[in-house]
């Protein structure tokens, strides 16, 4: 039988608990499930394509059905070459859904075979993004249970100067 395999494409910066939630939901529906990282050079992220990689390939370690990728040009040319027939995206509310659906029609119009499958995240992340968990971050204020401990900590050491200072003072191993 034809395996079915999906890309999940998006920015991922940072990755949410309300990413992780649909990682979940598709991996229990599709064969293979890609987590694909648009590395875009236009935007100014806060983390970059490889931090934002190596942290969700740690999340997603215990799933044998995902992996995780990054990509550039159009996501229904990546989709073909990675053999996919579907595209994984989250609709939160009803404000995702006009953006979503121009995307998700574009895309057929690009590819006719590809189909988009959206997925809603539980309800306790519908109002999750990682443009607000950024914000909040940056602002100081709490971002426990809307992120994995290993992306706070990240933000927290990407936004606090003085724990920056301390790792740039730590000697390399293996140098004086
Ligand atoms: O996490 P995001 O930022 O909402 O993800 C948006 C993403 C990466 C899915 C979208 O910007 C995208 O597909 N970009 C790749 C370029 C492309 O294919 N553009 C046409 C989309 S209709």
């Amino acid at each position: 039988m034809k395996k079915v395999i999906a890309i999940y494409p998006g920015s991922f910066d940072p990755p949410t608990n309300g990413h992780l939630d649909l990682i979940e939901r598709g991996s229990k529906i599709f064969d293979e499930l890609i987590v694909a990282i648009l590395r875009n050079a236009e935007k100014s992220p806060l983390f970059s394509v490889a931090e934002r990689r190596l942290m969700l390939e740690n999340l997603t370690s215990d799933y044998r059905n995902v992996s995780v990728d990054t990509f550039d040009g159009l996501t229904v040319d990546y989709a073909l070459r990675m053999n996919a027939s579907a595209v994984l995206r989250g609709i939160r509310a009803i404000s995702d859904y006009e953006y979503e659906l121009q995307m998700a029609l574009m895309n057929r119009k690009l590819h006719p075979e590809l189909e988009t499958v959206f997925m809603m995240p539980a309800e306790q992340f519908s109002y999750l993004s990682s443009r607000l968990v950024r914000e909040v971050a940056q602002l100081g204020g709490s971002i426990k249970e809307l992120v994995p401990e290993m992306v706070e900590r990240r933000l927290r050491e990407k936004l606090d100067p003085a724990i920056k200072l301390q790792h740039a003072r730590k000697p390399k191993a293996g140098r004086r």
